[in-house]
């Protein structure tokens, strides 16, 4: 039997790189903890939505999704900040400048990747690819992905969410 794997929840593009680590794995159900990271370091969290997306994709039952879910300590159940910003350090975004980019996110918002920052306000993230390498260095804002990134152009995004909350 092969079924096809369900639509994507939304047309937020961090869903395509999502789908992509497990099409990476033939849609596989070991691949299951993989995708889990996907999605943590694509949204800073793990939902409801995005549990049921990836155990109906990989036909996983939900239990166990969400027993792999809630066991790790690595796993966020919660949204972490009310922004994400994501920086691909995939190898062409590395290339192009992506460490340079993190280290100045991290030098603004004094978080270092992978958390957020004390208000609640905004998360900062990694990712390893987001199928966009021709536009190198690579970020994404929210779900709003950007390409041929400049640092004073990320700092002023992180400077807009600053203000407004
Ligand atoms: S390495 Fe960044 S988009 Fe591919």
């Amino acid at each position: 039997m092969n079924l096809a794997p369900p639509p994507l929840p939304s047309d937020d593009k961090r869903w395509k790189i999502v789908n992509g680590t497990m099409r990476r794995h033939g849609f596989a159900r070991h691949a299951l903890i993989e995708t889990l990271h996907t999605v943590q370091s694509s949204f800073g969290f793990l939902d409801d939505v995005a549990i049921r997306f990836v155990a109906q994709s990989l036909h996983v039952p939900l239990s166990q999704a969400f027993g792999v879910a809630t066991f790790y300590n690595h796993f966020s159940l919660k949204p972490a900040g009310k922004h994400t910003c994501t920086i691909c350090l995939g190898t062409a975004c590395y290339i192009k400048g992506a460490d340079r980019l993190m280290a100045e996110a991290e030098k603004r918002l004094k978080i270092k990747a992978g958390h957020t920052t004390p208000d609640g306000n905004i998360s900062l993230m990694t990712a390893r690819c987001v199928g966009a390498c021709g536009r190198a260095p690579v970020i994404l804002e929210d779900s709003e992905l950007l390409g041929l990134v400049e640092p004073g152009v990320m700092l002023e995004q992180l400077e807009r969410w600053a203000a407004h909350d």
